[in-house]
């Protein structure tokens, strides 16, 4: 049997979704040469690098999760569609692992053609001669900044040679972001699983968390879970806190012991084939909410829930913060945290002193995913059909004087992931335990 007829060592993604995304862009692009590159390596200490993660909108583009890989499309009435790849090296293949090279590339990935990365020098000044356009990312990478502008002067310096350089470069992500704002059905099916996956080990760490127990304890349930189903790893650094821990909103230290009668606050999510989860619970750990524990969380709970309604389309994006911060204010007032009308906690920023950012973001192949929030006259951008967004209100309330003692270090956050639909929106986190009597059945159970 010939090599070549064997299974691939790898797990090739579907294609065709891909496939599609970059003929939409060369359609609505029109003219000129698109050069995109995946991510650099990153070094972590001594000779070890980071995991490779391939840079987000060049794979949207292609599909292809290799570093040293660079999508070239010459554009046109029929473009042509280009991928710069390492060549196969058996020798390198032996301590690394496999690699496409460019002729395996080329028909799996579906291009036109494909070259050795080392090609890209000799052939990029080639391609641009006499393009109007470049289309590219500017001042993302500094490396490849220097590289384009070396390209460029190759093809300037051809000027007496009737060849020109293109005289507009353009960044190309914000098209691309453009693109990316709205999901297509390939996306989805990837992004629900996520949202399973996620959720299931929030439930995995309400279950087993126990007073007496580290919070990395808790984190390497979340990792098991994420990992035994095929998310190779989080979406972004896990937040596991408890007690005041919670109420500092990026921490990820994750190494207190738990203390009987503390909340757990965990933000945290899977990144399934380089889409990510973002989830947030917060519970009583191995019992049940205190009084004080279960008015914040109740208030939350309902203004995450006003939030979710929201989330529609037709609506603003910037709506559903304005209704967290409505709910939020209002319990905060019946709480007795913050004094005066509606209105005046409201104007004044009262409120902030317990809710101090916004209410979500998109998501997708980032966390906090590309795409603009306001439109170029300034306001909100319309939710519609295929957008993903964040929910996640949450009141976190450090001892002051005026708090009494009861509500100190109570730090609550709620975040689900939220599909638009034609109809209204998706849960794509609905199976996350959230409920006082869903969360209390598996920490008091
Ligand atoms: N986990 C990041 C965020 O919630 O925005
Ligand atoms: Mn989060
Ligand atoms: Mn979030």
């Amino acid at each position: 049997m010939k090599r070549e007829s064997l299974p691939l060592p790898v797990v090739v993604p579907k294609i065709a979704p891909h496939q599609k995304r970059r003929q939409r862009l060369a359609n609505s692009l029109g003219e000129g040469l698109l050069l995109l590159s995946t991510a650099a390596e990153a070094p972590r200490n001594g000779d070890a690098y980071f995991p490779f993660r391939w840079d987000s909108h060049f794979y949207y583009l292609t599909g292809f999760r290799e570093p040293e890989a660079v999508l070239a499309i010459v554009l046109g009435k029929k473009p042509r569609f280009i991928l710069f790849c390492r060549e196969k090296n058996i020798e390198r293949e032996i301590w690394d692992g496999f690699r496409f090279g460019p002729t395996m590339a080329r028909e799996i990935f579906s291009f036109d053609e494909a070259y050795p990365i080392s090609e890209l020098d000799r052939m990029v000044p080639e391609l641009m001669g006499n393009q109007a356009v470049l289309h590219t990312t500017v001042g993302a990478d500094a490396a490849w900044d220097a590289r384009v502008t070396g390209w460029l002067n190759t093809v300037r310096a051809q000027i007496r040679a009737g060849i020109s350089a293109p005289a507009e470069v353009h960044d190309v992500r914000r098209d691309i972001d453009a693109m990316r704002q709205i999901k297509d059905a390939a996306e989805i099916d990837i992004m629900r699983r996520a949202g399973q996956i996620s959720s299931g080990a929030h439930a995995r760490a309400m279950r087993v968390a126990k007073p007496g127990m580290f919070e990395y304890q808790v984190e390497a349930e979340l990792l098991h879970e994420f990992v035994r189903h095929g998310a190779r790893q989080p979406a972004y650094g896990s937040i596991v806190a408890t007690g005041g821990n919670a109420c500092v909103l990026h921490y990820q230290e994750n190494t207190a012991q738990i203390r009987a009668g503390d909340l757990m606050l965990i933000d945290a999510g899977c990144e399934l084939d380089s889409y990510a989860a973002d989830i947030t619970r917060t519970f009583p750990v191995g019992g049940r909410f205190s009084g004080a524990q279960r008015d914040v969380y109740e208030l939350v709970l309902a203004a995450q829930l006003a939030c979710i309604k929201a989330v529609k389309p037709g609506n603003a994006f910037g709506k559903y913060h304005d209704v967290a911060v409505r709910v939020l204010a209002q319990g905060l007032i019946d709480l007795k945290l913050c004094k005066g009308t509606l209105d005046a906690v409201i104007e004044s920023g009262a409120y902030k002193q317990f809710y101090m950012h916004r209410a979500g973001h998109w998501l997708g192949l980032d966390v906090h995913d590309a795409g603009n929030y306001r439109q170029p006259n300034g306001k909100w951008v319309t939710l519609a059909p295929g957008m993903v967004v964040t929910v996640e209100p949450g009141i976190y309330i450090r001892p002051a004087d005026k708090v009494p003692k009861a509500f100190w270090d109570i730090g609550v956050r709620i975040e689900d992931d939220i599909l638009v639909t034609a109809k209204g929106n998706e849960n794509l986190t609905a199976s996350c335990p959230k409920s006082v009597a869903d969360v209390e059945a598996l920490t008091a159970g």
